[in-house]
C-alpha cells in the first residue's frame, strides 16, 4: 500500500490517476480508524476505481482547550486498516506542509455551520472546510465520502462544494453503531466502561423519539423534552444540544415532516464529547 506525505507527490499522482481515466474517491480522515471509517472506504470503492483515504488530525477544527494533543494517533494500525478494507492509497500529510508558518486563508461556510455544534465549536466547521477544500484542491477525486454519523458536517461540506463550483460528487454513507446502537467514534476509546454504558443514553434518547414519531408525534418539543429527559437520568452525561432539524439546513424546525428532519444530540460523557443523530 502507497503511502504519500508529500502534497507535491499526491498532486502529481492523482494527476497521473486522472490522465488513466481512473474514477478517484476520496474518504477524508483524522485516523484512529474503526468500522465507520471502513464502511466509507468499502462504499467508495463500489463507485470508485481508485480510493484515496487521508489521514491528517487537522489542527484548524479543534479549539483551544480540545483535544487535539490527545487525538488518538497511529499511522502503521490505520494504514493496515485502510489495505484491509480495499483502499488504494493513504495520503498522510505533515501539519507543517498543510499549515506553513504565516499561514493565513480560510474557507468559512457562514450559515449551516452557525447552529448545532457551531455554537459550541465557533471555529470547528472553519478548520473543516479549509481542510476539506484543500484536499479536494490537491487530489481533485471526482467523489467524496462522509458519514451520517456527522449530518452537519456534511451539510456544510454539500454546502460549500455547491457554493465554490466544486466539481465533486458527495456521497453520505448511513452511520456505523455497536451491536447495542453506539454509534461508533474515534473518541468511544476514550470512555471507561461506567461511561461507555451512560454514553448508551445518547443512541436510546434518539431512538425514542424515532418510535415516538413512528408512532405519530411530531411535536418538537414533545420530543426533545423526552429526549433530555432520558438523558438526564445518566449521571455523567451533560446534554450540550438536543435538536429537531431540517436534514439540508440544520435549522430547528418545530415539527417533524417525516423524511426530511432529523434528531442531533452532542452531549458530553464526563470530559468526553459526543454526537449523534437520527432521521426522522
Ligand atoms: P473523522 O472523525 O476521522 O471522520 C472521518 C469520516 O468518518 C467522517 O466523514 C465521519 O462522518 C465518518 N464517520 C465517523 N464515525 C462514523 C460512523 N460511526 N459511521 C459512519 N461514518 C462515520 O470527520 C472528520 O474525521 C474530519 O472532520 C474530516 C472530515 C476528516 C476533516 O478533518
Amino acid at each position: 500500500m502507497q503511502v504519500i506525505a508529500s502534497i507535491f507527490d499526491m498532486q502529481s499522482t492523482a494527476e497521473d490517476l486522472r490522465s488513466k481515466d481512473r474514477l478517484i474517491g476520496l474518504v477524508p480522515t483524522m485516523g484512529a480508524l474503526h468500522e465507520g471509517h471502513l464502511s466509507l472506504i468499502r462504499l467508495a470503492k463500489e463507485r470508485a476505481d481508485t480510493v484515496i483515504v487521508s489521514i491528517f488530525v487537522n489542527p484548524t477544527q479543534f479549539g483551544a482547550n480540545e483535544d487535539f494533543a490527545s487525538y488518538h494517533r497511529d499511522l502503521p494500525r490505520d494504514v493496515e486498516l485502510c489495505e484491509k478494507a480495499g483502499a488504494d492509497l493513504v495520503f498522510a500529510p505533515t501539519a507543517e506542509e498543510i499549515y506553513p508558518k504565516g499561514y493565513s486563508t480560510y474557507v468559512t461556510e457562514e450559515s449551516i455551520s452557525k447552529t448545532l455544534c457551531g455554537i459550541s465549536r465557533p471555529s470547528h466547521f472553519r478548520g473543516v472546510t479549509t481542510i476539506v477544500a484543500k484536499l479536494f484542491n490537491i487530489i481533485r477525486p471526482d467523489l467524496a465520502v462522509f458519514g451520517q454519523k456527522d449530518a452537519q458536517q456534511g451539510a456544510v461540506i454539500k454546502k460549500m462544494v455547491n457554493d465554490l463550483h466544486f466539481c465533486v460528487d458527495i456521497v453520505v454513507a448511513p452511520t456505523v453503531r455497536e451491536p447495542d446502537g453506539l454509534a461508533m467514534s474515534s473518541r468511544n476509546r476514550n470512555l471507561t466502561a461506567t461511561q461507555r454504558t451512560e454514553a448508551l443514553a445518547i443512541f436510546q434518547a434518539l431512538h425514542k423519539a424515532k418510535e415516538m414519531v413512528d408512532g405519530g408525534v411530531y411535536n418538537a418539543d414533545r420530543l426533545i423534552a423526552e429526549a433530555t429527559h432520558h438523558m438526564g437520568e445518566r449521571r455523567r452525561v451533560r446534554v450540550i444540544y438536543t435538536s429537531i432539524v431540517d436534514r439540508g439546513t440544520m435549522e430547528a424546525v418545530r415539527e417533524v415532516l417525516p423524511g426530511k428532519a432529523m434528531m442531533a444530540i452532542a452531549a458530553w460523557v464526563d470530559e468526553v464529547r459526543l454526537i449523534d443523530n437520527i432521521l426522522l
